[in-house]
């Protein structure tokens, strides 16, 4: 396995619009890879979820575990919100915005249908804290990020913000 690296607001290709992949393509050991990849990146980040398209993989799938432990491992390959419900508010952080966190406000509960590792379609009824995960990491498969939320003024200030964090980390 492999760390990969984590594209970082704002590099232009986290606005990449993700492409379905392949249910053909799920099972080959070069997919199940990149899978176990994302999964050693998102948890030594340490993350509870990761977009394909933040490894500047730009296909639609991405990994979630919000377990303590690290053992509730979750796949979703070309995820589809089928049903919504509700509302919820909460402060989101980001892999590639590291360091900020701000309110958003999603869908309290959703469908998904999706397809799983073993390339198996499922459906999965969610609810807050991973509804808001799942539709954040939807998010990033269509190019759009956390940040995209607030007003352009604070989402200036964040810019500006990791530009000086990566100015002192170098
Ligand atoms: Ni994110």
């Amino acid at each position: 396995m492999a760390l990969l690296p984590i594209l970082e607001f704002p590099d232009p290709r986290l606005r990449t619009v993700a492409a379905p992949v392949d249910p053909a393509q799920v099972t080959t050991p070069e997919f199940q890879r990149l899978l176990d990849d994302m999964f050693e990146t998102m948890y030594d980040a340490p993350g509870i979820g990761l977009a394909a398209s933040q490894v500047d993989v730009h296909q639609r799938f991405m990994v979630i575990d919000l377990s303590d432990e690290k053992n509730e491992p979750r796949v979703f390959i070309n995820p589809e919100i089928v049903e919504r419900d509700g509302e919820q508010v909460y402060q989101e952080g980001c892999l590639s915005v590291p360091g900020i966190f701000a309110d958003v406000t999603r869908a309290n509960s959703i469908r998904v249908r999706s397809i799983g590792r073993d390339g198996a379609p499922y459906e999965l009824d969610a609810e807050g804290l991973l509804a808001v995960c799942i539709q954040h990491e939807m998010d990033h498969l269509a190019g759009k990020l956390f940040v995209d939320y607030l007003s352009p003024l604070k989402r200036e200030m964040v810019r500006k913000k990791l530009a000086k964090q990566r100015r002192q980390s170098a």
